[in-house]
């Protein structure tokens, strides 16, 4: 009986001194085990008088039913244990600042474009568009510009392989395409990339303008006027702008103009414009006596240029991520 009231104070103090499950396992083993001590009192329990042995037994289960309870009450103290360490030492701390994702962005051109689209839309143009491989007919000929026309000489132009086909020069040849297509009323914008042979600070090989062409039976160079001054003043969100309408010369229209801005110490050319020659109306059948109507061509390169004070357009085109990635709006 002694001997059974000792393993329970010795059992609860080995049980206490464990930390860890493994341990405890380890410990269970030494009482409750094959090998174990409880094993041991019960082959013990044979060599007494058999008048004891019932009290005996039953003292004996009791130990071993308390054991277990002890050691199940442990385990669970361990556990409970760890897992308040785990909690205490991984914290989250939410307000630490997020890793933030890399994340793509639209090139300033292609914003400009869409913007400058946008805003068409908004004063009732539809949106065109035609191929950037052009022939010789809609790039020149059908613009009032045949073959042997000095005009020519004004685009340097990169012709295919075959000599016949050609990058187009400017968004001009949109208009024949559409206007061979669609009767009058029309009014129209067409953005997309244009090439020429040019390089510098205000020129790129590739760049895009924006064509716009309204023909009905009224329109004016006045109306021409206002709306491109009406398109700057919403594109640039400012009222006073310094706007200047040079006249100039293009075959496929008359009177012509061109379009500069302040920039820098001087103008900076953002397109040209003008009355719809006659000439290009009869090639796709429009009857001049009923029809009139005016064109304008930008360079949306430039207008990024000048919305976003970049004095080198080149820079556009080098897809320097330091530079691109600074233009967000
Ligand atoms: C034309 O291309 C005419 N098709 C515009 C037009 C349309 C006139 C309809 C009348 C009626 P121009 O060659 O001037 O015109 O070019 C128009 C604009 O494109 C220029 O004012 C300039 O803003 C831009 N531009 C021209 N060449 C380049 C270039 N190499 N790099 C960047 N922008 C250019
Ligand atoms: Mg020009």
């Amino acid at each position: 009986m002694q001997e059974l009231d000792k393993i329970i104070i010795e059992a609860k103090r080995t049980f206490q001194a464990a930390t860890t499950l493994p341990e405890l396992d380890q410990i269970k083993g030494q009482f409750l085990g094959k090998q174990g001590v409880l094993t041991g009192l019960r082959k013990g329990l044979s060599q007494v008088p058999a008048e004891e042995r019932p009290i005996l037994g039953a003292k004996f289960n009791a130990l071993k039913t308390e054991l277990e309870a002890l050691l199940e009450c442990r385990k669970n103290e361990i556990k409970a244990e760890a897992l308040k360490e785990r909690l205490d030492n991984e914290k989250i701390d939410v307000s630490l600042p997020g890793r933030k994702q890399a994340l793509g962005g639209l090139h300033p051109v292609t914003r400009t474009l869409d913007r400058v689209t946008d805003l068409f839309s908004t004063m009732g143009f539809s949106v065109a568009s035609g191929p950037e491989i052009e022939d010789d007919y809609y790039n020149f000929t059908s613009l009032n510009q045949p073959e042997d026309h000095p005009a020519r000489s004004m685009h340097d132009t990169f012709y295919l392989d075959d000599g016949k086909r050609l990058l187009r020069t400017h968004t001009s040849p949109i208009q024949i395409r559409y206007m061979e297509h669609n009767n009058p009323p029309i009014r129209i914008v067409a953005p997309g990339r244009v090439y020429r042979v040019d390089s510098d600070a205000t020129h790129s090989p590739m760049f895009h303008q924006i064509e716009g062409l309204w023909i009905d039976d009224r329109a004016t160079f006045a109306d021409l006027k206002g709306t491109v001054r009406e398109f700057l003043r919403r594109f640039f969100e400012k009222e006073d702008l310094e706007v200047r309408f040079r006249p100039s010369y293009f075959p496929f229209t008359e009177p012509s103009a061109e379009i500069d801005m302040t920039f820098k110490d001087g103008w900076l050319e953002i397109g040209g414009c003008g009355m719809v020659h006659p000439k290009v109306l009869k090639n796709v059948n429009i009857d001049t006596e009923r029809y009139q109507g005016f064109a304008f061509g930008m360079g949306l390169d430039r207008l990024a240029m000048l919305r976003y004070g970049v004095t080198d357009l080149r820079l556009f085109f080098e897809n320097d991520l330091r530079f691109l990635s600074q233009f967000v709006v």
